[in-house]
């Protein structure tokens, strides 16, 4: 499955489930706790917050998305990427976790030709906030889900917000069992190399206030409404799909990889450190590319800094190859 086909069957998955289906908007958004737009909800978070109401009560999008935490990691790792696109499914006010739970199984396990992606429910596994008992009942009694396939983890994995203060919730992984050559059994907890993260359906209900990024800040109270949040990786799922190992192998990156091949003469999996370089092309340019298309020019701070970083980083790499 090419990833425009991924993208368009999640939007008319939730589309044909009473979702409003919203265009990606630009990365670039008047919001200033945020360099980029980093994650599906960024465009929905006034709604959350109740400062403003949606004229839907859902919302589906593939939205774009920069991080740019990890820059110096891109390339050598598979994992790490500058840019990605994020499938998500919203709920303001609306449904809860015992209608986000089922939809997420079902888009992922119903057979392909009617419109899921096929996954054998036999792979997959589930983390929940650890006193989440009503996320693990839904897994276990309304999905089918074995008691043995749902783990409980901490703050710092299953409870979720943007890092800064605003809207956060418990939330519940989704992850795809790659089998026992990509690494040791014990489910997510023990290996999550093996056990691919895919989706991420995240309980909207709190307010959070100034601290650390992830865990032990404060929460302020309830936000107005319980809503749903999720983000799937559009990257990860192709790789899935696709049947590669990795995000870089997939069909959108490898047109860039092997543009950059045939430029420099160097081939792919040929030599680990040429790899290094040519996955850095893949990700910088595309990364790059985007932020041009959404009015971003190169600098020397700010957002304009983030892309001249990039445009050198991919100039260095092709002459190094
Ligand atoms: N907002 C959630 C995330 O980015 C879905 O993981």
């Amino acid at each position: 499955m090419d990833s425009a086909q991924i993208r368009q069957r999640f939007l008319d998955f939730f589309a044909s489930r009473g979702h409003t289906t919203i265009p990606s908007a630009s990365l670039i958004l008047d919001d200033p706790t945020l360099l980029f737009v980093n994650a599906g909800m960024v465009p929905f978070k006034p709604y959350f917050l109740g400062q403003q109401s949606p004229s839907f009560p859902r919302a589906t999008s593939v939205q774009k998305c920069v991080r740019t935490t990890d820059i110096e990691e891109v390339g050598k790792t598979t994992r790490h990427a500058s840019f990605f696109q994020m499938a998500g499914n919203f709920s303001f006010g609306d449904y809860f976790k015992e209608q986000a739970i089922p939809l997420a199984w079902e888009l992922l396990t119903a057979p392909v030709d009617q419109g899921g992606y096929g996954f054998s429910p036999d792979r997959i596994w589930a983390t929940v906030y650890h006193d989440d008992d009503e996320a693990a009942r839904i897994w276990h009694e309304v999905v089918g889900l074995p008691k043995e396939r749902i783990q409980r983890r901490g703050m710092a994995d299953n409870f979720w917000s943007m890092g800064v203060p605003g809207p956060c919730g418990p939330c519940s992984e989704i992850y795809y069992d790659r089998g026992p050559a990509y690494g040791r059994e014990g489910g997510p907890v023990a290996d999550e190399d093996r056990f691919l993260e895919v989706w991420n359906l995240v309980f909207m209900q709190f307010e959070r206030g100034e601290g650390p990024a992830k865990e032990g800040y404060e929460i302020l109270g309830d936000l107005p409404a319980r809503n749903i949040d999720t983000g799937m990786g559009l990257e990860r799922m192709a790789a899935l799909l696709q049947g590669v190992d990795n995000i870089y192998e997939i069909d959108t990156s490898q047109l860039v990889v092997d543009r950059a091949s045939a430029l420099s003469g160097q081939a792919y999996g040929a030599d680990p450190d040429d790899d290094v370089l040519l996955r850095v092309v893949a990700d910088h340019t595309r990364t790059a590319a985007m932020l041009v298309g959404d009015g971003v020019l190169p600098g020397n701070e700010g957002r304009g800094y983030v892309l001249r970083r990039m445009m050198r980083r991919v100039v260095r790499s092709m002459r190094l190859l």
